[in-house]
């Protein structure tokens, strides 16, 4: 994987218009073809685009166990990157790793140490975990050398605070990440809900219409 790159612009507020539109083609000129043809165009999102959903399990996004499940004992004080991995309505494990978006972080610090405006409810014995994308221009975040208790993007110096919600602390993203809420599952770590907000380049409007897709697939 990349370390740092750009969210692909595709998975913008864009592409989501554009599968949206490609549902409303069932019913308008694309739909004409299609009935002429016999065939309903294909949803053009996949599972392996969705986003984290209850009960998605946690995979490593790099390093030497990429796709395997993370452990508990894995974690610790940096960023580990992760995907979420659901089962899709056929029961095939799925690893939504097709959507730059879905990428996630996860931390595990001293439980004392997480403080508001964590959601504390989402954590599991200091385990917390974030979009992995910042909200200013959709780079991957990644950990700070010079000041090792925040997050930096190194695309514009934009800072977040994990132990805190992932507040930003400094540049110009004009909101935290937003927060995955976690349970421990075994010693592997599971997601209880989907982000508790949009991934950069979504409106809170189009988010829910995607929350809404994914219980489809
Ligand atoms: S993309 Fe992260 S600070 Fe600009």
């Amino acid at each position: 994987m990349t370390k740092y790159r750009r969210a692909d612009p595709e998975i913008s507020r864009r592409k989501f218009i554009n599968v949206a539109l490609g549902t409303a083609g069932a019913v308008g000129g694309l739909g004409l073809v299609t009935a002429l043809a016999g065939v309903r165009p294909p949803n053009r999102i996949t599972f392996a685009k969705l986003p984290a959903v209850d009960g998605d399990i946690l995979v490593h996004a790099e390093g030497p166990n990429n796709g395997l499940p993370i452990k508990v004992a894995d974690l610790n004080d940096k960023i580990t990157r992760a995907w979420p991995q659901g089962k899709d309505n056929k029961g095939n494990t799925v690893i939504k790793k097709d959507e730059p978006n879905n990428l996630l972080i996860i931390y595990k610090f001293p439980v004392a140490e997480l403080v508001a405006p964590t959601d504390l409810k989402g954590t599991d014995q200091g385990v917390v975990a974030y979009s992995g994308i910042c909200q200013h221009l959709g780079c991957q975040v990644g950990d700070n050398a010079s000041k090792p208790e925040t997050i930096l993007c190194p695309c514009h110096s934009g800072a977040y605070d994990p132990r805190a919600g992932c507040k930003v602390i400094g540049g110009p993203p004009p909101k935290p990440l937003p927060q995955l809420p976690i349970k421990l599952d075994g010693d592997g770590v599971m997601a209880t809900a989907p982000l508790e907000g949009p991934y950069f380049g979504l409106t809170d409007s189009d988010w829910k219409a995607l929350l809404e897709e994914a219980k489809t697939l």
